[in-house]
């Protein structure tokens, strides 16, 4: 059976769904994007997507073709159709299809496309070894916070990060730690607090990342928001990156230092366990 995407308001085999030419998308990454996981077939923290999708699409000026309501049922009617218990759905909003010109065209609908990736997550082999990241510089725009289909800077860091045997890059600016190519990085200090870089436009507001902050409140370990340097996460106790489709992956080497021995660490461990329960009931979902 061909995997069922959704395009333009109708559900069709992958082969059949073509976007035109000019779609503004692919001339210009004029678009936005979010994921989501699936697990035992809930929608993971499915309201703080949907909420940042209408931020971003806000912030770019696309209108959000459909209600909170409406995107869910599609969600759920895609993972359906696909029988996909547990993975990721991946949708994509772009300004439409329009003559290509800078300017924002006068007539186009939004171009809406989904489509499932079946995944295991809570049972993925790097949740037991950890992974290993490498440093590169943070060359994107200035609005990180908008979840936009331009990923061109983050291509580019996580090639350099597979051709140095890593699995996930860590963007540096100025020395500071922003986050990884597609996931927010934290470290654990010898102390035992988890330390996150404080919400800005330097990074995306990380969905997991709030979800797992409000979780590690309730279990009582000490959090600290600030910038942390790479120096730092060298000499961390532990560190961690969080992500729909990952969830909480412990890190066991940066730039091929050994953390924590080169094992995953008992907080990381912890908080992926926590975060799992969480996942699997959807009532207790991030605020
Ligand atoms: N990436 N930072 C960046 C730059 C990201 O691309 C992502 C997610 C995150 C984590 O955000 P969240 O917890 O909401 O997934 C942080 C997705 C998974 C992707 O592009 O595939």
């Amino acid at each position: 059976m061909s995997r069922i995407v959704f395009l333009n308001g109708s559900f069709l085999p992958i082969e059949e769904a073509k976007v035109p030419f000019m779609d503004r998308g692919f001339l210009f990454g004029d678009g936005v994007y979010e994921g989501i996981a699936v697990l035992d077939g809930n929608l993971v923290d499915n309201d703080a997507h949907l909420e940042r999708l209408e931020r971003s699409l806000g912030e770019v000026r696309i209108p959000n073709p459909y209600s909170r309501a409406e995107w869910t049922r599609l969600e759920e009617e895609l993972a359906r159709r696909n029988g996909m218990t547990e993975g990721f759905i991946y949708f994509q909003v772009t300004r439409g299809v329009a003559e290509r010109d800078f300017m924002f065209p006068e007539n186009a609908a939004p171009t809406v496309a989904m489509f499932t990736q079946a995944k295991a997550i809570v049972n993925a082999p790097a949740a037991e070894t950890g992974i290993a990241v490498v440093t590169v510089p943070d060359q994107r725009w200035s609005r990180r916070d908008i979840k936009s289909i331009n990923l061109l800077a983050q291509v580019l860091a996580k090639q350099a990060a597979k051709e140095a045997g890593a699995q996930e890059a860590w963007m540096v600016q100025d020395g500071y730690v922003t986050e990884g190519g597609s996931s927010s990085g934290f470290i654990v200090t010898k102390e035992g607090r988890i330390v996150v870089r404080p919400l800005s436009n330097a990074i995306l507001p990380g969905i997991t990342r709030k979800s797992l902050l409000a979780l590690s409140k309730d279990v009582g370990i000490e959090l600290e928001e600030r910038m942390f340097t790479v120096e730092e996460a060298y000499d961390a106790a532990e560190a961690f990156m969080t992500s729909a489709s990952t969830f909480v992956l412990p890190i066991v080497t940066i730039d091929g230092r050994s953390i924590c021995d080169g094992k995953p660490g008992p907080v990381t461990k912890k908080l992926r366990e926590i975060y799992i329960r969480m996942a699997s009931s959807p009532r207790m979902a991030a605020e």
